[in-house]
């Protein structure tokens, strides 16, 4: 009987020691400890057993039972923290890896370059106003001295909704509902969209974008309106840069002229750039007309300003050294990613 017990113990411990999962375990202590087990079954073989040995084969049985229990019970709680640190280490987020890469798109060159002059008057105290790209023949032309037969209504031909509603050729729109407004003084910058009937090719496209000036306060002269723009024209291409105003004629302003700066990539030597000609020119401007403030309002006597219109795709070209203005619609993200 001794041998018997030692027997199923010894198959016992080798099947718990073989075991690598918790059911397995399971079946062990069915097979063994439960009620059909094999220990049961010697319990009740008990019958056959002399009744002087029956107290110590039971002792033995108890032991062997204890025995089994034991190591059944280590053997659970060590599978258990097993299969709880295997979960553990699968689910562990590891910080030190790599986080996926994620494409996040930047600014446009133009975006760059339009902040870039909106950072420069600002810091001057200019306000920076939108208006509408859809615009009232009026607002577009007629309040700024172009009249139904003026020869520059040829030059920005544009695109018409109805006869007097049209995209506008100029953000100079923009300084007529300023003044309409009825509040003085104005220091306003106006970015903004406009749109020209003409095809497209390295230095022309029918829509594109300008960014307007307008300055009107008692006492301004032409003074203010060449101070400014140098001061502009150093924040925004360099300390060295001069600047040099051509006469020149707009139909809003007198008198009108043109700013070039000189070249920043050769100073003002003349090189490839600059077209060996030293200077770029950069905006148009001029002291606002007299008849311009009449007509929105504001006296002549009492007031007095000065206007200017930059072409931002123009300033973005010069900035980054572009050749060709297509680029800047293209989005071409080999192209964008430069800058
Ligand atoms: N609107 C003009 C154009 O599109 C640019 C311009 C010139 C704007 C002189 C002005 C200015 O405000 O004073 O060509």
């Amino acid at each position: 009987m001794k041998e018997k017990l030692e027997q199923i113990k010894a198959e016992a411990l080798r099947q718990i020691a073989s075991s690598d999962a918790l059911e397995k375990l399971n079946e062990v202590r069915v097979n063994y400890l439960g009620k059909k087990g094999e220990l049961t079954a010697v319990l009740k073989g008990m019958k056959d057993v002399a009744p002087e040995d029956r107290p110590k084969v039971g002792q033995l049985v108890n032991e062997t039972r204890a025995e089994i229990e034991k190591v059944l019970e280590e053997s659970v709680k060590k599978m258990e923290r097993a299969v709880r640190e295997a979960k553990m280490k699968k689910e562990v987020i590891d910080v030190t890896l790599p986080a996926k890469k994620n494409n996040v798109g930047h600014r446009h060159p133009s975006t760059i370059a339009l902040e870039e002059v909106e950072r420069i008057f600002i810091g001057m105290g200019y306000e920076v106003v939108e208006g509408p790209e859809v615009e009232r023949d009026y607002y577009n032309f007629e309040a700024l001295n172009i009249p139904a037969d003026h020869p520059a209504k040829d030059e920005q031909d544009t695109f018409y909704i109805t006869g007097d509603i049209l995209l506008r050729t100029q953000t100079s729109s923009t300084q007529v509902h300023e003044m309409e407004k009825g509040k003085l003084p104005i220091r306003m910058i106006a970015p903004g969209r406009v749109f020209r009937s003409d095809e497209v090719d390295a230095t022309h496209s029918p829509s594109f974008h300008q960014i307007e000036g307008l300055v009107i306060d008692k006492n301004i002269t032409l003074a203010d309106l060449k101070g400014t723009l140098a001061e502009f024209a150093k924040e925004l291409f360099g300390e060295e840069t001069k600047v040099k105003f051509r006469p020149h004629h707009f139909p809003f302003t007198e008198p009108s002229a043109e700013m070039d700066v000189t070249c920043f990539k050769c100073g003002g030597k003349g090189c490839r750039f600059c077209k060996g000609e030293g200077w770029i020119e950069i905006l148009g401007c001029g002291m606002v007309h007299p008849h311009v403030l009449e007509m929105s309002g504001i006296d002549p006597e009492q007031y007095s300003g000065f206007a200017f219109g930059v072409g931002l795709e123009r300033i973005a070209l010069l900035k980054y050294e572009i050749d060709d203005m297509r680029l800047l619609y293209e989005n071409d993200i080999r192209f964008l990613k430069q800058f």
